[in-house]
């Protein structure tokens, strides 16, 4: 019987400690895939569109398709700040904590970028070239909704480098 309650109490401890794990490792994974995706945003679809939008003839179909890729990547980051994941939890974030306590403004800048984003595909797939030229400041300017400020400050969003 004693043999019995103290395996129970084995599992117990156990299950515990594995749900303590992960709850610990949850937030550091979160700020890991939303820095990959921040990072990534310039390398891989606005750097190639930028080119494309400031040269004589722009590629629309390129443009459009990194628009399209972008869409993904920019709603995948929207999920990517769930409250719990600021410097308390994860030391290196440069997440403030506005984005918690003023979290419609957040939501509002993410919601601009990708909107921003979305009339770039839409310009493009129109075959409207003055159109597509007259998007792109938008666009990059949406990234200032969280980046805004001189280069090393961070923004409202973002603790300073
Ligand atoms: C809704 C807010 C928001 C918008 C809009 C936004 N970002 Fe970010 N970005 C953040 C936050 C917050 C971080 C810091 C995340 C962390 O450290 O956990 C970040 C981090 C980054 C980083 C990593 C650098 C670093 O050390 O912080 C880069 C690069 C970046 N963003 C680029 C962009 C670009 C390019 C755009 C526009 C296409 C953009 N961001 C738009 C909120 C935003």
């Amino acid at each position: 019987m004693i043999r019995t309650l103290s395996a129970f109490a084995l599992v117990g401890a156990l299950l515990l400690a594995s749900g303590h794990a992960s709850w610990a490792q949850a937030p550091a994974q979160a700020v890991k895939d939303r820095l990959e995706i921040m990072k990534s945003l310039w390398p891989q679809y606005y750097q190639d569109m930028a080119r494309s939008v400031r040269s004589d003839s722009p590629d629309l179909a390129l443009v459009a398709t990194k628009a399209t890729q972008a869409d993904a990547a920019l709603k995948k980051a929207a999920t990517l700040f769930p409250a719990g994941t600021g410097r308390e939890a994860v030391p290196t974030t440069r997440a403030k904590p506005e984005i918690w306590s003023q979290r419609a403004d957040f939501e509002k800048a993410m919601a601009a970028l990708i909107a921003e984003n979305n009339a770039m595909a839409e310009a493009a797939k129109s075959g409207n070239v003055a159109a597509v030229k007259a998007q792109w400041p938008k666009l990059a300017e949406a990234c200032g909704g969280c980046h805004g400020g001189p280069p090393k400050s961070g923004g409202k969003f973002r603790f300073e480098e």
